[in-house]
């Protein structure tokens, strides 16, 4: 969590008095700071404002931002993800990490346009693209939107209700389907989301207790472009959730803290419960595993990507089948059939509702829609 008083983050050394008002803002994982006497700031050696023990590290607010820079820096240019002249469109949910990111790319001079998906939830959903755009607003940046409602007809309660699927699962599909259309439609070079380590670690736990190799093989801080997919990647995978927050705080980012309320039985958040388990007792346990994953266990996994992919029948999206999952969801939440599986291929398919990077399932009610 995040003990905040008068917009200063508080360590464990500060005291809080009676007549102090503080501020107890959640992250969801981490891992705190324990016990050392006086924190400095590794660099400076100015007074610490927060411990990154993965690290064995505490920074000032200064070198915090220049560590959370180098971190994004390093990512980029490790996994290539771009360059000074590519568009890139960063997946805006109006949380801290998406926020965070694109805050970031836009410090670092990059071309980084929003992208906000209105899902429908209620007030969540209104006051989370009430965050995007004044984030855009404040800055001069240009955000696109789209309100699945408005422009499919359906929103995610109701796809919750009436689908097969778990809400979670048709978010997430919903999330990747659009931005990958929308940036191909619009010309962007990259599409960038704000997951982060604790995602990333959480995943890929998830996806190894059921030995999903196939998405293991695809949770890669990049994907490359493909026909008809954009090119993702995943700047902030370097750094825990709770950096992220403690940085949007730091910047000033007015971001939604609430959780989104269909969160609820959510399997990914077990995962990231038990990592935080690990974490707590060995610091760098999410940091090893993943990075060890990337190191030295996904080219073992490489043979098991999905294999090729051939445009929808109804939208020409990228499918392995004949009708993308998105079509597919759509069609079963508004009652209007598919035309029937022509052969075995597309009722296997029909049956797996599972797409790469959703590690949720029905029974276990459902996982947050892709991290951004
Ligand atoms: Fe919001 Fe799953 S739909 S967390
Ligand atoms: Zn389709």
């Amino acid at each position: 969590m995040l003990v905040i008083r008068e917009r200063t983050l508080l360590t464990r050394e500060d005291k809080v008095e009676d007549s102090d008002t503080v501020e107890i803002r959640p992250v969801i994982s981490g891992g705190q700071g324990r016990g050392r006497s006086r924190m400095k700031c590794r660099r400076c050696r100015q007074p610490a404002v927060i411990e990154v023990r993965r690290h064995n590290a505490a920074f000032c607010q200064p070198c915090f931002e220049h560590h959370f820079n180098e971190q994004v820096r390093r990512a980029v240019k490790e996994h290539a993800m771009f360059g000074p002249d590519d568009r890139i469109m960063v997946a805006v949910s109006g949380g801290k990490d998406s926020l965070a990111l694109w805050h970031v790319l836009l410090g670092q001079g990059y071309s980084a346009t929003g992208m906000y998906l209105g899902l429908g939830i209620g007030e969540y959903s209104d006051r989370s693209g009430e965050a995007a755009r004044r984030f855009a607003r404040d800055r001069g940046a240009s955000l696109i939107e789209v309100d699945l409602r408005d422009a499919y007809g359906f929103d995610i309660p109701t796809a919750g209700r009436k689908g097969s699927r778990s809400t979670c699962s048709v978010c997430g599909l919903s999330k990747r389907y659009l931005f990958n259309r929308v940036a191909l439609e619009a010309g962007f070079d990259v599409v960038a989301t704000g997951h982060n380590l604790d995602d990333e670690a959480a995943t890929l736990l998830g996806n190894t207790l059921r030995w999903q190799t196939e998405y293991i093989a695809r949770q890669f801080p990049v994907l490359a472009a493909k026909e008809g997919m954009v090119k993702k990647v995943k700047p902030l995978y370097r750094l825990s959730e709770r950096e992220t927050a403690a940085y949007a705080f730091l910047q000033g980012i007015d971001y939604v803290v609430e959780e989104c309320p269909l969160v609820e039985g959510n399997t990914q958040l077990k995962y990231k419960a038990a990592m935080n388990g690990l974490e707590a007792g060995a610091p760098g346990t999410k940091a090893s595993f993943y990075f060890g994953y990337l190191d030295r266990a996904a080219r073992l996994f490489r043979d098991d990507a999905a294999g090729s992919l051939t445009p929808c029948r109804r939208c020409g999206q990228p499918t392995t089948g004949h009708y993308c999952a998105f079509c597919r969801a759509r069609a079963q939440v508004l009652g209007e059939p598919l035309a029937p599986p022509a052969d075995d291929q597309v009722a296997r398919e029909l049956s797996d509702e599972v797409l790469p990077a959703d590690v949720y399932t029905r029974t276990g009610g459902g996982g947050p829609g892709g991290g951004a």
